[in-house]
């Protein structure tokens, strides 16, 4: 049997991570040339040294925050030989480096200006760079698809207690941006659909990562499945999103967790 991804040259942004890293991994199992990117740092160490050397997998450095490097990054993907037909836009600042180890993480009246505007510049507009970057490099060119990386918080608000006496908590410019970027994928879908160009977004629910058995109890009791999901268990969707089967797919928020959006 074809493996799935073959045929497929997955462009990846903020591959580092929890999930991105799942997704690099499974992605070139499944067949896939993967284009792993990254900013500089010890995430983007440990997924080079994981895969180096493979002939499916290259890496480079990008903060998608940086306007000149994103205006920038296909041209350079091709002028190395490769055509990315999937693009991910996955990075994120997340809770937990939005306050880097140990800082105590600000209640929403002592939230600073700086670290909204620096979540709204990587969570949305690095999203919204790479998407026209993409407009202006590959769509109409040939066929290719987008994924915007949404959250279980996008269109469901937290339940705050559950965060009570946590070291991390939800916070409001992550929830906003997550709601921001299904906007995204809504106008695009229609703007890129004669031009052989398709976009949706995915919205995992709370993938497990070392927490606490507190933590678990509390999430697990509004998730249906009664637990948080497994980073591979986001990847299976994600490598469906990315694959051929999804070809008439556009414009769509899939949840994936568990059922915490179904009731
Ligand atoms: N883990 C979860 O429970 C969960 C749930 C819902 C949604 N998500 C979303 O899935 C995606 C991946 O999450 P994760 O859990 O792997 O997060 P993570 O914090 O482990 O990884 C995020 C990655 O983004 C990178 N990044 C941050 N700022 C960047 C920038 N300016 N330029 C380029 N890269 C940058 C980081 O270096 C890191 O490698 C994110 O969009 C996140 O919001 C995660």
């Amino acid at each position: 049997m074809d493996k799935q991804l073959a045929g497929r040259t997955i462009f990846i942004t903020g591959s580092g991570g929890v999930l991105g890293s799942t997704y690099v991994r499974r992605m070139l199992a499944a067949g896939a040339r993967v284009v792993a990117s990254d900013l500089p740092g010890h995430r983007a160490e440990t997924l080079k040294a994981a895969h180096e050397g493979q002939a499916n997998f290259r890496f480079y450095d990008l903060d998608v925050g940086d306007e000149d490097q994103v205006t920038g990054i296909f041209a350079r993907i091709m002028a190395d030989g490769w055509e990315p037909n999937v693009v991910l836009n996955n990075a994120a600042i997340t809770g937990e480096l939005l306050m880097g180890a140990g800082k105590p993480f600000p209640d929403f009246a002592n939230t600073s200006v700086s670290d909204w505007e620096r979540t709204l510049r990587t969570n949305l507009t690095g999203a919204f760079m790479i998407a026209r970057q993409m407009d202006r490099d590959i769509v109409g060119k040939y066929p290719a698809t987008l994924i915007n990386v949404a959250s279980m918080y996008a269109l469901n608000g937290p339940h705050h207690a559950i965060y009570e006496g946590m070291p991390f908590k939800s916070f409001s410019a992550y929830s906003t941006t997550k709601a921001g970027i299904h906007g995204l994928t809504l106008w695009l879908a229609g703007y890129w659909a004669g031009r052989g160009a398709t976009v949706n977004t995915i919205a995992p629910g709370a993938v497990f990562n070392g927490h606490s058995e507190e933590f678990q109890r509390r999430v697990g009791q509004l998730i249906m499945a009664g637990r948080m999901a497994q980073p591979d268990e986001i990847a299976d969707a994600m490598l469906f999103l990315c694959s051929p089967q999804a070809g008439y797919m556009t414009g769509q928020l899939v949840n994936v967790d568990g059922g915490f959006s179904g009731w």
